[in-house]
Parts: structure tokens; sequence; C-alpha cells
């Protein structure tokens, strides 16, 4: 029997994380184009926006015309970012299958990110968890800071335990652990996971790394390890955080897809297809993506 899992699902980020911290504006059109273009990869869920305050991230103001102007395929789950009532209420409109709340596992963190203590931020993600279940909606919980904080520096398993505990008591359908500035090494992987697996179930687990340190293809591995079979990643290696000074892009998708595809693990995305993706945002950013099989895909052109 392999030692790695047969099939693994992959949530393409790139169209929120990914573009979130890009100066850049990109074009309405351009994104409609280009979230077409990944949901034709293979890809099964891609999170197309953020229905956060525009004033805070402005690249992502024109989520509502993004949600109204994609071609959705009935076998991709197009989900978005959304902080409290106002986001999923314009997220309804522009239309969603899935809503992702989040929160961080450290204070310090959490209030830059989202205004609101750790304990404020818990009844606005309740009612928001329980509306969006009410309307038929799959609701993943990210919890961000889940090795390392910015301002706090290392976050336990028990502190990050706490928050998921609470998302799930409050009706998320899984959780997506973040290494929101991307330093963790696979020993802190395997110590977080050791301690979250005991209580909760792995098929509800998503693990969702930067690689801000190039230790995120390391860290998937550790977590294939543990069971974990399911991964956000982001086209090119896009993305950061705004309120994570200096946070790399989300692991690359083209990245997981090489290890992945080349272990004999299945993921059902096509990566010719995922390339000419990444080359046509990488074109409209005009700057080179970080993604590793992107630029020697890019050399033998
Ligand atoms: P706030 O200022 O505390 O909000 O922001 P408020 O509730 O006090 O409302 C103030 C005003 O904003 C009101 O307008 C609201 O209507 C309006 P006024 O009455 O003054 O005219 N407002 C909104 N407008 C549009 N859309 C909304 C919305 N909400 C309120 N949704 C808030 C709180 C959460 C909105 C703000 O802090 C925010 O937008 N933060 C988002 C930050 C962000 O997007 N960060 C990046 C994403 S998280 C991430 O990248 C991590 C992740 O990838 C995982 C990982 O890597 O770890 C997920
Ligand atoms: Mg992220």
């Amino acid at each position: 029997m392999s030692r790695w899992p047969e099939y693994v699902q992959i949530k393409e980020v790139g169209p929120r994380d990914g573009l979130q911290n890009e100066k850049k504006r990109v074009s309405t059109g351009d994104k409609v184009n280009w979230i077409n273009m990944l949901s034709a990869s293979g890809v099964k869920e891609i999170e197309y926006s953020s229905f956060v305050h525009p004033k805070w991230v402005p690249q992502l103001s024109d989520a509502h015309e993004v949600g109204r102007k994609i071609k959705r395929k009935s076998d991709v789950t197009y989900s978005a970012l959304v902080p409290n009532m106002k986001g999923l209420e314009l997220a309804f409109e522009a239309g969603i299958d899935g809503a992702s709340v989040f929160m961080s596992a450290s204070e310090t963190h959490n209030k830059k990110n989202i205004n609101k203590t750790i304990s404020e931020t818990y009844p606005v993600l309740s009612e928001v968890i329980q509306e969006a279940k009410q309307a038929g909606k799959h609701v993943t919980g990210y919890v961000s800071t889940v090795f390392d904080c910015p301002y706090e520096g290392i976050v336990t398993p028990e502190e990050v335990l706490k928050v998921c505990d609470k998302l799930l008591e409050y009706g998320v359908d899984d959780l997506s652990l973040g290494d929101t500035i991307g330093t963790a090494v696979p020993s802190q992987v395997g110590d977080l996971l050791e301690v979250i697996l005991k209580h909760i179930p792995q098929n509800k687990i998503i693990m969702h790394y930067h690689d801000t340190k190039g230790m995120a293809i390391a860290n998937i591995m550790e977590s294939m390890e543990h069971g974990i079979t399911r991964f956000d990643s982001s086209i090119g290696g896009l993305g950061g955080c705004p309120y994570a000074p200096g946070a790399a892009g989300n692991v690359a998708t083209n990245d997981v897809l090489y290890l992945l595809h080349g272990l004999g693990i299945k993921t059902g995305i096509d990566e010719k297809k995922l390339q000419e993706a990444a080359f046509y945002i990488q074109n409209k950013l005009g700057k080179t993506l970080p993604s590793k099989s992107l630029a020697y895909a890019a050399a033998q052109d």
C-alpha cells in the first residue's frame, strides 16, 4: 500500500488570497476571464473573491461584479471570503456555493486583520455561519496564525484547538488552518496535527500554507504523512496577507501539482491548463510569479 493518498483536493485561492495583496489593479474583465480559465482546468473549488470592506482590500472591491460575471461550472464550488453579515449579504447577491469565515488564533493578528478581539469575533462569526448554513451553503472556517504570529511569536496547538472547537460548535463544515506568515517547519506541522487530529476528524482539516521561507512543500508532505488530503494553494504562488507584513504568497498550485502528480496522487487538475492560467495573470500583473515549475515551463518556450 502506498504511503500517499490516492486523491488530494485542492482549493484554488489565487483570485482571493493571491490578488488581495497585489497593488496593481487587475480589471474585472481580466479577473473574470482568468477565473473562467481556472474553472476549465479541472480545479473543483475556487475562492473567487472577498466580501471584506473595500477600503481594507481595494483590489477585491469588485467582488460583487466578479461573482455575477463568472461562468460557473456545475462541478465546481465557488466560494468567497466573508467577514460579517454585511459581507454575507453581498456574497449571497453575487452568488456563492460556499462562505469562508476567518479569524486568527492569536489576539494581535486578529485585531489588526478584522478590527476585533478574538472574543468580540465569535458572535459575529456565529451569526454568519448560522445564516450561511440555513441558506444551504458550505462553510469553511479559516484559522490564521496557527504556527506563528507576526506580532506575538509562537502560537501553541492548544490555542489553535480552542478556536477550531468554537467554529465547529457554531457549525462550520470544515477548517482551514493557515500558516499565515509562511514560517513553519514540518516539526511544527506534526506537533499541531497531533493535537488537532485527536479531537477533529482529518477530513475536516484543510492546510493552508504560505511559502515565505520555502517550507510549504515540505509542510504539505508532513501533512499528508498525518493523513491530510486537502490543501489550499494559489496559482503561480501569488499572494499574501496585507495584515501580515513580509508574508509571501501561498504555496504555488503549479508546484503542488508537480509534487502530487509526481507521487502518483490524483487531483483532477490539468497542469498545462493551469499553467496557461498562471501565465495569463502573470502578464496582467506584469511581474514574474514565484512558482518554480512555472519558471521552468517559461524557460522551455
Ligand atoms: P470595521 O471597520 O471594524 O467594521 O471593519 P464595522 O463593522 O465597524 O463597520 C464600519 C463600516 O464598514 C460600516 O459602514 C459598515 O457598513 C462597513 P458605515 O456605516 O460606517 O458607512 N462594512 C462593510 N462594508 C462592506 N463590506 C463589508 C463590511 N463590513 C462593514 N463586509 C471588517 C471590520 C472585518 C469589515 C474589516 O476589518 C475588514 O474588511 N477586514 C478584512 C481584512 C482582510 O481582508 N484581510 C485579509 C484576508 S484574511 C487572510 O488573508 C488570511 C487567510 O488567507 C488564512 C491565512 O493565510 O492564514 C484567510
Ligand atoms: Mg492566506
